[in-house]
C-alpha cells in the first residue's frame, strides 16, 4: 500500500478568519443566513452520511445507479488515469470509478478534496488499502479558495458528486465553475451531478425527515458556531423547516426561532436578536432543468459531451471538456 499525501491549506487561524467574515455577514443580513459550508465537522459529516441512507433522499441512490450503469463509457471517454474529487466527503460512490479505471489498467492517483479534514483523512486511507498501488494525494482546502492547489499531471477525470452544485448561490456557481474549467488541462474531463427539477412534495421530503437526521443536520451548524467562535445558540430554540422556492426552483433550508431571543457570539463580541418566528436560511439547494445545463458550462467554456439521467429521471450526470 502507497501512504497517502494530505496537503493541508485550512490551518485554524484561516478557518477562524473565514467564519468569523462569513457569520458576521450572514448575521447582518435580512434576511439572516448562515453560510452553509460549515455544516460539514466531524459530526455533521457524519450526519450527511446519515442523510445519504434515508428512504426519501433519493440523490445518492439516484446518482449510484447512473454511475453503476454508465461508468464504464466514463472511464473510456475520460481516459483518465486520476480522479480529482471535489467535495469527495466518505468517497463512496468514487469506488465504482476506481474500479472502472483499475479494470483498463490506468488508475494512477485519486485526489480527495474536502474541507472536512477528519472525513477526508479517513477516506484516504480507506481507500489507499482497497486499491494496492493507487497514489492517494488528499488536498484539504475550501473549493472556492484553493482550486489552484490541485496537484498537476497526468490525464484528469475531475468529479462534483452529490448534488453539491445545486448548492451555491448563481452567482458563486458561476465562479466556482470558471475556477473549475481553470485548474482542468487539454484532456481532462469534468463529471458533474446535479438534481433534477421534480414533484415538490418529493423533494421537499428528501429534506425533511421524520426521523429528524436532516433537522439534526442543519442545527449542527450552530453548534459549529457555539464552538468556534464562543457563541450560546441554543439548538433547542431553532425549528428545522424546508420550503422549496418555485421561482428560483431551489430547496431552502431555514432555521426558526421559537421564540424571541437574543444569541451573544462571544468571537465576535456581536449579540444578535431574534424575533419568534424569524427564519434564517441555511441553505440552498437547487434543483436543475437537464435543457440548461450544456449552455451553463458552455459559459465557462467546457463543452458538453454527454448527459445520462437514472431510470426515473430524477437525477443527471454530465460529462464535459475544455472546447478547443
Ligand atoms: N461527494 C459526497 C459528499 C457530498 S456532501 C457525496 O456525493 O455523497 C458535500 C461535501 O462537500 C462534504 O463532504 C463537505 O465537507 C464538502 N464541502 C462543502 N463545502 C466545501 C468547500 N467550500 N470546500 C471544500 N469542500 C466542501
Ligand atoms: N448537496 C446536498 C443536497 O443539496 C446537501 C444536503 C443534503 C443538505 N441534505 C441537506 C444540506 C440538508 C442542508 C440540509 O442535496
Amino acid at each position: 500500500m502507497i501512504e497517502p499525501e494530505i496537503d493541508i491549506h485550512l490551518d485554524p487561524f484561516w478557518i477562524d478568519q473565514a467564519l468569523r467574515s462569513d457569520v458576521a455577514e450572514g448575521l447582518a443580513s435580512q434576511p439572516k443566513e448562515l453560510p452553509p459550508k460549515w455544516f460539514y465537522d466531524d459530526r455533521g459529516s457524519n450526519l450527511f452520511d446519515q442523510i445519504t441512507r434515508l428512504p426519501d433522499y433519493y440523490p445518492t441512490r439516484r446518482e449510484r445507479e447512473i454511475l453503476e450503469r454508465e461508468v464504464d463509457v466514463i472511464a473510456e471517454r475520460s481516459g483518465a488515469d486520476t480522479v480529482v474529487e471535489l467535495g469527495s466527503g466518505t468517497s463512496e460512490k468514487t469506488r465504482i470509478v476506481l474500479d472502472a479505471l483499475a479494470a483498463t489498467g490506468r488508475l494512477w492517483r485519486y485526489v480527495p478534496f474536502d474541507n472536512s479534514e477528519a472525513t477526508l483523512r479517513a477516506a484516504a486511507a480507506d481507500l489507499a488499502a482497497a486499491y494496492e498501488g493507487l497514489a492517494v494525494h488528499g488536498v484539504v482546502g475550501d473549493f472556492e479558495h484553493h482550486m489552484g492547489h490541485i496537484p498537476h499531471g497526468g490525464c484528469r477525470l475531475i468529479m462534483l458528486l452529490g448534488g453539491t452544485i445545486g448548492n451555491f448561490p448563481p452567482a458563486r456557481r458561476k465562479d466556482f465553475l470558471a475556477s473549475v474549467a481553470d485548474t482542468m488541462a487539454p484532456g481532462d474531463t469534468f463529471l458533474l451531478g446535479f438534481d433534477l427539477v421534480k414533484d415538490h412534495d418529493r423533494l421537499i421530503a428528501a429534506y425533511d425527515d421524520p426521523a429528524g437526521v436532516t433537522a439534526a443536520f442543519n442545527r449542527n451548524v450552530l453548534s459549529v458556531i457555539n464552538h468556534r467562535l464562543d457563541a450560546d445558540f441554543d439548538l433547542e430554540q431553532f425549528e428545522h423547516e424546508v420550503s422549496f422556492d418555485v421561482e428560483e426552483e431551489w430547496i431552502e433550508m431555514w432555521l426558526l426561532s421559537r421564540r424571541p431571543q437574543r444569541v451573544t457570539i462571544g468571537g465576535l463580541g456581536l449579540a444578535v436578536d431574534f424575533a419568534q418566528g424569524e427564519r434564517m436560511r441555511t441553505e440552498i439547494s437547487a434543483k436543475f432543468r437537464s435543457e440548461n445545463i450544456g449552455p451553463e458550462l458552455a459559459s465557462v467554456g467546457l463543452a458538453m459531451e454527454q448527459l445520462w439521467t437514472d431510470a426515473q429521471g430524477d437525477y443527471a450526470l454530465v460529462l464535459s471538456r475544455m472546447v478547443g
